[in-house]
């Protein structure tokens, strides 16, 4: 039979690696990268309903209602791109109620990451990072800093990356954390996402080489 592409969800606090591991994901395994802060973002600068909609949420570091964000990933996942090469899901589901929605039309990953990192280190990240708004890239001022002047000139930083924001951010995350990952307490792997990101990458990669392996198995049935 055929082999079923892979579907990852990522999920971590705020500044926990999601984005930067994403980067390296997508490179090597060629899923479809469905982000819903990037996706939001988006709609914001485009100026679009979603977006006028979603801006305060986000600017004050709260989450954006559930029916906008639902709808915006439901239509991503189904589309022919996610179903032909995989997909991985970051920052979705993010509450009770989105894992649920997600359960409701029989939409499973075949692995749910959880990076761990701890929340001085977190904080830190968050101040320290800056974002490419032409390639997308994300920097950090001291951990990964920009490779020219040119770009370190244009790096921006996210309107929800002050302190007192990134404080009430992952407290909200912390706050859901416990009901998501008892959705998917049998196929949950927890990874400190506290070391270099070169590290963190290894597990995550070996991780989805083990998936892989079991779904070619199951294919062959
Ligand atoms: P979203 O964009 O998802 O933000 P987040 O979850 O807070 O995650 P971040 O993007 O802050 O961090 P990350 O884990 O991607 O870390 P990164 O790789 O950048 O959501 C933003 C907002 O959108 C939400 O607050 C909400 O309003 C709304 N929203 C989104 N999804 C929603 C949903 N489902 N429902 C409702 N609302 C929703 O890394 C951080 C920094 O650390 C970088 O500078 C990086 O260079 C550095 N770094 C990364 N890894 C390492 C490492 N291993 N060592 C050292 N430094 C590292």
């Amino acid at each position: 039979g055929i082999v079923e592409p892979l579907k990852v969800m990522i999920s971590g606090a705020p500044a926990s690696g999601k984005g930067t591991q994403c980067e390296l994901i997508v490179k090597k395994f060629g899923l479809v990268h469905i982000s819903t802060g990037d996706l939001l973002r988006a709609e914001v600068s485009s100026g679009t309903e979603i977006g006028n909609k979603a801006k305060e949420y986000m600017d004050s570091g709260s989450l954006v209602p559930d029916e906008i964000v639902t709808a915006m990933v439901t239509t991503r996942i189904s589309g022919e791109d996610a179903k032909e090469k995989g997909w991985l899901l970051d920052g979705y589901p993010r509450s009770l109620e989105q894992a649920e929605s997600l359960e409701r039309i029989n939409l499973r990953p075949d692995i749910y990451i959880v990076l761990d990192v701890p929340d001085e280190i977190l904080i830190d990240r968050c101040i320290g990072r800056r974002l490419d708004p032409v390639t997308g890239k994300i920097y950090h001022l001291k951990n990964l800093p920009p490779e020219t002047e040119e770009i370190r000139a244009r790096l921006i930083t996210r309107s929800d990356d002050t302190k007192e924001k990134v404080k009430s951010r992952l407290e909200t995350f912390k706050n859901n954390a416990e009901a998501i990952s008892s959705t998917y307490m049998d196929i949950l792997k927890k990874i400190d996402g506290s070391r270099p990101k070169e590290v963190v990458f290894e597990e995550i990669v070996s991780f989805l080489l083990q998936v892989q392996k079991a779904k070619e198995k199951v294919s062959l049935l």
